[in-house]
C-alpha cells in the first residue's frame, strides 16, 4: 500500500478545495457531489475537468506524477514574462490506492473559444482567418522573450476575441522550455515544424470527421500550418530586424519605436552598434512583450482589455483629448480626457451592453464592435453619426443578428 501523503500546493487568493475527492481519478470526479461543468474544450490526452468554487471557474488536468508541477512552474515562468497564458492557480500530488498522479489546477480562461468551435459553427467563419493569424502571433511572443512551446497546436491554444480578431493564448505548457538568454534559431524552426504537423493533423481529422463547417476561402486545407508559418516570419522580420543609421537620422531611433508600439510591442531597451568606419549605426530593438496599449489603458483608467481592444479605445481617448482642447482652447493632459471618457462615454455605453454580453462576448469587446460600428456608419453618412446614435442602431443590428443566428 503507497503511504505517500496528498500535497496541495495552491497560490493565495485561491479556494482551499478541501471538499474535493482528491484521492479519486478525475474520471470519477462526476460520481461525487463536485460542482462539475460542461464547456466546449479542444482534445485532449489527459482527463480535464471544470470544476466551479466560490463562483470561480477552475481547470483540473490530471497528469502522471511530478508533471502537473513542472508545468505549474513553466506557467508561472511565462506569466511573469507577460505571456498570453492560462492563469496557473496550483497543483496537487497524489495516489489513488498504489496509483500516484499529479493534478494541474489553473483559472478557466472566461470568454475563450477551442478552435473546434470556431471551425466546426457556421457564423464564425470571418475569425478563421484571424485564427490563423493569432496562432503566428503567440508563437512570435514567445520566441521573443525566449520560450520554445514544443506542441503547438489548435488544441493546445485558446482564442478570446480581441477587437473583431483575436488573441490566442497558451492552454498546455508541458513541453515548453525557457531559454534564459536567448531561443537558438533551431528551436524556433522546431517549433514551427511541429507547429505545421500538428495543425493540418487537426484540421484533415476535422474534415474526416465531416466537422469541417466551411474552409477559409483562400486557404487550401493542407496548407494552412504553411500559411501560418510565413506570417510568423513576416511578423518575425517586421519585429526583429536590424535598421542601419546613418549620421543625420537619429528620428528613425523614435520612429522604430513608435512602428512597434503601434503594433503593441513595448520596446525594453534599443541597441545602437557603430558600423565598420563608424559612420553609421545599427539599430536593433529589444521587444519585452505585446501589452503596450493594454498597459497604457490600464494605468489611464484601471481597465482591463486584450491589446487590440486596448489600442481601439486609447485611439478613441486620444479623439476626446484634440475635442476637449478644441473646445477649452488649451492643451488636455492625457489622464483627464481618460477619466471624461470612462466617465462621460464608457461607463455609461457599457451599462446598455451589458444585457447583449454572453459567455463569449464581453462587453469590452462589445464595446470595440460598438466602435467598428460607430465608424461604419459615420462613413455612410459623412459625418460622425455620435455615440448615442451608432448605440441604439448597434443593439437593434444585434438583436436582429442573434435573431437570425
Ligand atoms: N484553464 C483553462 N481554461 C479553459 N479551457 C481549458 C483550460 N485548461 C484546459 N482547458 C481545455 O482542456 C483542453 C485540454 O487541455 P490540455 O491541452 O492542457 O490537455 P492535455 O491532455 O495536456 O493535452 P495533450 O493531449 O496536448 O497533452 C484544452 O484544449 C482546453 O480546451
Ligand atoms: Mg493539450
Amino acid at each position: 500500500m503507497d503511504e505517500s501523503p496528498l500535497t496541495i500546493s495552491l497560490r493565495p487568493g485561491n479556494p482551499g478545495f478541501l471538499s474535493l475527492p482528491w484521492r479519486l481519478p478525475l474520471d470519477e470526479w462526476k460520481n461525487e457531489q463536485v460542482q462539475l461543468e460542461e464547456l466546449p474544450r479542444g482534445l485532449s490526452r489527459h482527463p480535464v475537468v471544470f470544476v466551479s468554487e466560490e463562483k470561480t471557474l477552475f481547470a483540473f488536468k490530471e497528469l502522471p506524477p511530478g508533471l502537473a508541477e513542472k508545468e505549474y512552474n513553466m506557467l508561472m515562468i511565462m506569466e511573469a514574462l507577460r505571456l498570453p497564458v492560462v492563469t496557473p492557480v496550483g497543483h496537487a500530488s497524489t495516489h489513488n490506492g498504489g496509483r500516484p498522479f499529479s493534478i494541474l489546477i489553473t483559472r478557466y480562461l472566461e470568454h475563450s473559444l477551442p478552435y473546434r468551435m470556431l471551425f466546426m459553427r457556421s457564423g464564425l467563419e470571418r475569425y478563421r482567418a484571424h485564427l490563423l493569424d493569432a496562432i503566428a502571433g503567440l508563437l512570435v511572443q514567445l520566441h521573443l522573450v525566449g520560450i520554445y512551446w514544443g506542441d503547438c497546436s489548435f488544441s493546445n491554444t485558446l482564442f478570446r476575441r480581441d477587437a473583431g480578431a483575436l488573441q490566442a493564448y497558451l492552454v498546455d505548457a508541458e513541453t515548453a522550455e525557457f531559454h534564459m538568454d536567448h531561443l537558438p534559431p533551431v528551436l524556433r524552426h522546431q517549433d514551427l515544424e511541429i507547429m505545421e504537423e500538428n495543425v493540418n493533423g487537426e484540421l484533415a481529422d476535422l474534415k474526416a470527421q465531416g466537422l469541417l463547417a466551411g474552409l477559409i476561402p483562400e486557404i487550401p486545407l493542407r496548407d494552412t500550418g504553411a500559411y501560418i508559418r510565413v506570417r510568423y516570419q513576416r511578423l518575425w522580420e517586421e519585429i526583429t530586424h536590424e535598421d542601419i543609421i546613418t549620421p543625420g537620422e537619429h528620428y528613425r531611433i523614435q520612429e522604430r519605436i513608435r512602428a512597434l508600439n503601434r503594433l503593441g510591442y513595448s520596446v525594453g531597451e534599443v541597441e545602437l552598434t557603430s558600423g565598420e568606419g563608424g559612420s553609421h549605426l545599427h539599430l536593433r530593438a529589444v521587444v519585452t512583450d505585446r501589452n503596450f496599449h493594454r498597459d497604457q489603458l490600464y494605468s489611464l483608467t484601471g481597465l482591463e482589455a486584450e491589446e487590440g481592444q486596448a489600442r481601439q479605445m486609447m485611439n478613441e481617448i486620444l479623439e476626446v483629448q484634440a475635442t476637449l482642447a478644441r473646445q477649452n482652447n488649451r492643451s488636455t493632459p492625457l489622464s483627464v480626457a481618460a477619466q471624461h471618457w470612462v466617465q462621460y462615454i464608457y461607463q455609461p455605453t457599457i451599462e446598455h451592453l451589458k444585457a447583449l454580453a454572453d459567455d463569449q462576448n464581453d462587453p469590452v469587446e462589445l464595446y470595440c464592435q460598438l466602435l467598428e460600428h460607430k465608424w461604419y456608419l459615420s462613413e455612410k453618412a459623412q459625418h460622425d453619426v455620435g455615440h448615442q446614435a451608432a448605440l441604439e442602431d448597434f443593439i437593434r443590428y444585434y438583436r436582429r443578428a442573434e435573431g437570425q443566428g
